[in-house]
Order: C-alpha cells, then sequence, then structure tokens
C-alpha cells in the first residue's frame, strides 16, 4: 500500500489494550495473550517503520500496571527482558533507534540492565526510532520534569518543558491508536498528547494487524488537523 507521504503522521503512538481479554475469551490464561501481544508489537511497529512513519511509541507497562497479580507482572517483565535481549536487535540492525522511557522506580536490576544496554546500541544511519513506554506514566513524567525545572531554578517554556519530558527530541504524536475498545488515555502521553489525533478501535491488540493500521491511516490522512485556526 502506499501513503502520501505529506499525509502520514510523523509520529504514531499505540496503546497497545486487550491483551488480557483476548486470553480470557479463548479460555487462556491472560499472559498468553501478553506472550501473543508481543508478537503484535514487531509486527505492526515494523509494518509502520517499512510504510514511512519515523517516530513510534507502544505503551507497554504503566505505572498503574504494578497493580496486577505478581504471576502477570513477572511474565511481562520476562516478555520484556527476552525480547530486549533478542528480538530488538533485528530493529536497531536495521537503522531503529530504540528507547525505553519510564521511570526506572521498582525495574529490577536486569531490565534496568537491559536498557542501559539498549541505549548505547549504535545503529549508524537512524531510520526510525520506536519508544517504549515501560512504569511510564505521563503524571510521573510531569512531576520528574517540574521538580528538575524547580533544581534547575529557571522558568521554563514549552519547548525546554518539552525538553526535560522523557520524549526529549521527539516530535508530539500525531496519532495515538488505542485498541481494546477503551476510550481513555490511561495516563499515557498527557503533554505531548495536547494536538494528537485519537484514534479507538475494538479490536483487541493481539487481534491487531497491519492491514488494520493501513486503514487508520488512511483514515488519518482524511482528517483535517487546525491547532485552533480556522
Ligand atoms: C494491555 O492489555 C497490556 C498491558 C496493560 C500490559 P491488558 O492486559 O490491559 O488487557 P485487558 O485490557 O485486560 O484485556
Ligand atoms: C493501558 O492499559 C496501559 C497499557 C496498554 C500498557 P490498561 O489496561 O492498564 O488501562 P486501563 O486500566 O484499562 O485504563
Ligand atoms: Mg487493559
Amino acid at each position: 500500500m502506499k501513503f502520501d507521504p505529506a499525509k502520514l503522521p510523523v509520529h504514531v503512538a499505540f496503546i497497545m489494550d486487550g491483551n488480557g481479554r483476548w486470553a480470557t475469551a479463548r479460555g487462556l490464561d491472560r499472559r498468553e495473550g501478553h506472550r501473543k501481544g508481543v508478537k503484535t508489537m514487531f509486527s505492526v511497529v515494523g509494518s509502520a517503520f517499512k510504510i514511512g512513519v519515523k517516530y513510534v511509541t507502544v505503551y507497554a507497562f504503566s505505572t498503574e500496571n504494578w497493580n496486577r497479580p505478581k504471576k502477570e507482572v513477572d511474565e511481562l517483565m520476562r516478555l520484556f527482558h527476552r525480547y530486549f535481549t533478542t528480538r530488538l536487535s533485528k530493529l536497531t540492525s536495521k537503522g531503529i533507534k530504540v528507547n525505553v522511557i519510564g521511570s526506572t522506580k521498582g525495574l529490577s536490576d536486569t531490565i534496568l540492565s537491559d536498557i542501559r544496554d539498549l541505549s548505547r546500541v549504535e545503529t549508524g544511519k537512524v531510520n526510525g526510532v520506536l519508544n517504549i513506554a515501560l512504569n511510564y506514566g505521563g503524571r510521573d513524567e510531569i512531576i520528574e520534569a517540574v521538580n528538575a525545572a524547580i533544581k534547575n531554578g529557571k522558568e521554563v517554556d514549552e519547548k525546554s518543558f518539552s525538553d526535560m519530558l522523557f520524549t526529549s527530541g521527539c516530535p508530539d504524536p500525531d496519532l495515538i491508536v488505542r485498541t481494546g475498545g477503551e476510550k481513555r488515555l490511561s495516563n499515557f502521553l498527557l503533554y505531548q498528547a495536547a494536538y494528537a489525533e485519537l484514534y479507538f478501535t475494538d479490536t483487541l491488540w493481539p487481534d491487531f494487524d497491519t492491514e488494520e493500521l493501513y486503514g487508520i491511516l488512511s483514515d488519518y490522512s482524511n482528517r483535517n488537523r487546525k491547532f485552533g485556526k480556522v
């Protein structure tokens, strides 16, 4: 499929929701849904870059997701460790820079070391950027930035404040897609989402695919982004 590059979002963010319900509907443990969800993530993210999207952000684990049963949290952390140390190299070898964004608080030494290793990967020419929001909360991010600004003792403006967020250097998301049917942001990119186009689909994340992504990009290309103007 071809898209007019001028009408393609530069930055697409995904709230990958519905893994648990996908598994439950099949009589499976919720953890199976997360395993399938990882596969979907690699496939959809790969397609987004292939079509020409430059920045992709995926919401993988929120600061509130710690309140889930331990066995589910443990499995999610195991999956992160696994793909941080294996599958992501397929993307970085193609010039995709991977940033893990979020708080370090509460993460294990293993995951923290994976994140450090990922930040050191040399990609050469950068063809795209993948932000993985892990232990991410929009309020937490804003509060950390405010505290850093207070420490600096300098007033901030919109530009300098943006640069203090985890997404520093990334343009704001043009399009935020949430799967799983819920119509809320759940603490995702609260500051950055100011003028993002929102798209909600009932499809559960493990069932989401490239074809649906193309349909959403086509819908996006017909939207009239006004940014407050007439
Ligand atoms: C999204 O799927 C993945 C994470 C939040 C880690 P859910 O696990 O929230 O799936 P549902 O919403 O319970 O179906
Ligand atoms: C949002 O999904 C977080 C991620 C997709 C990682 P949740 O399933 O945690 O959101 P709520 O609880 O339905 O708002
Ligand atoms: Mg959910």
